[in-house]
């Protein structure tokens, strides 16, 4: 049987770092709030200036992954691009990354599924290297949410959490007998509360679709219900964790990494405690560079990788939960 096994991870962080006490200087907030209520220590930003998209984050992250699976961009069959962040309106990033990578027919694929974006990639690139359409996936996770933040004191709760980064991973067929690769996923959505965490404007179903009225009300800022976000997250992580683990059959304590969305460092440790997992179990590294969303999971697992954390034989659990709302978690087993 056809597996999806990884063959290389990359990362890329924007080199403008911004500290707590950076964002103090700009509004009311202080170093130990953000800790305590997030975890977080700093973050990494694009340019002030601008002039960095998603898709030069992606290409940078892919570039890595690329060099480590020695494929060179000809080898892909098919990007999959997943951001909230896309460069411009349309097309989609995907389109972008491919012409960069200097590719001219490969085809391009955008998701928008948030928080949960690389976890629905990962769904996808089982699905289309199980079935025979493709052999060679590059995946990625990018955002740029430095540019769509309100600094002023009115955004806090939101501004202080996020970060800018891509994270990158290629998928290659591999025919073999052995239960390795993408095991199991287990996705969800409830569009219900589509607005409790979402950027607005420019909006299609507005014309203009964005003018100085919406730009006042600070619509093209992410907006966040952070309670709702919190609450929902802590209850769905350990459900949707315990699904996937029942589709492969294993146990809790068969998964040697549990590799979260990094969205709020306590979310993690709810989750920890409620899984019954020791401390080394559950990778956080959300203090370096907050929450980059669809970019999280790939740079957390390309880091895991490079840390040793992991690697030959190790079964991990990939998890998230954001905007969408959305959730899933993904199984994922390496070659002895
Ligand atoms: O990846 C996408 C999914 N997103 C998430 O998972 C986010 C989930 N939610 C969260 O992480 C948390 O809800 C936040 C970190 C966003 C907020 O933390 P919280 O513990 O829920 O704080 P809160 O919103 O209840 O605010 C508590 C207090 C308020 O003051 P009062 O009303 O008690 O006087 C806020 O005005 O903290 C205040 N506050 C701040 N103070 C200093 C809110 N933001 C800040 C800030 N600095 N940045």
């Amino acid at each position: 049987m056809k597996r999806a096994i990884l063959k290389g991870t990359g990362r890329y962080l924007p080199p403008r770092i911004v500290t707590n006490e950076d964002l103090a200087q700009w509004m009311d907030t202080s170093d130990e709030w953000i800790q305590q209520r997030t975890g977080i220590e700093q973050r990494h930003w694009i340019p002030e200036e601008g002039g960095v998209g998603a898709s030069d984050l992606g290409l940078e992250a892919s570039n890595i992954a690329l060099d480590q699976a020695g494929w060179v961009p000809e080898d892909i069959d098919l990007i999959i691009f997943a951001t909230l962040s896309p460069d411009i309106f349309f097309p989609g990033s995907g389109c972008l990354l491919q012409h960069k990578l200097g590719l001219d027919s490969t085809p391009a694929l955008d998701i928008r599924q948030q928080c949960t974006g690389f976890l629905y990639g990962l769904e996808i690139v089982k699905a289309y290297i199980e079935s025979g359409l493709a052999n060679r996936i590059l995946l990625v996770g990018a955002e740029v949410h430095s540019t769509g933040l309100d600094v002023s004191t009115e955004g806090r709760d939101v501004t202080v959490i996020f970060g800018d980064g891509a994270g990158a991973a290629c998928f290659e067929a591999v025919d073999t007998a052995a239960e390795v690769g993408i095991l199991a996923t287990s996705l969800h959505a409830r569009g219900e509360f589509y607005d409790s965490l979402m950027i607005e404007a420019p909006t299609s179903r507005e014309n203009p679709r964005i003018d100085d009225a919406m730009l006042k009300e600070k619509r093209h800022f992410t907006n966040m219900d952070g309670k709702l976000i919190f609450k929902n997250a802590v209850k769905m992580l350990p459900k949707v964790a315990k699904k996937t683990l029942d589709r492969v059959g294993i146990s809790k304590d068969d998964i040697d990494l549990y590799i979260p969305h990094q969205a709020n460092m306590r979310i993690n440790q709810f989750f920890q405690q409620f899984m019954k997992l020791d401390d080394d179990k559950v990778f956080h590294n959300i203090q370096r560079y907050g929450n980059t969303t669809a970019g999280s999971i790939p740079i957390a697992l390309d880091e895991a990788l490079e840390m040793k954390l992991i690697g030959a034989g190790s079964t991990i659990c990939l998890l998230g939960f954001g905007a969408g709302l959305t959730w899933g978690s993904v199984i994922y087993r390496f070659p002895e």
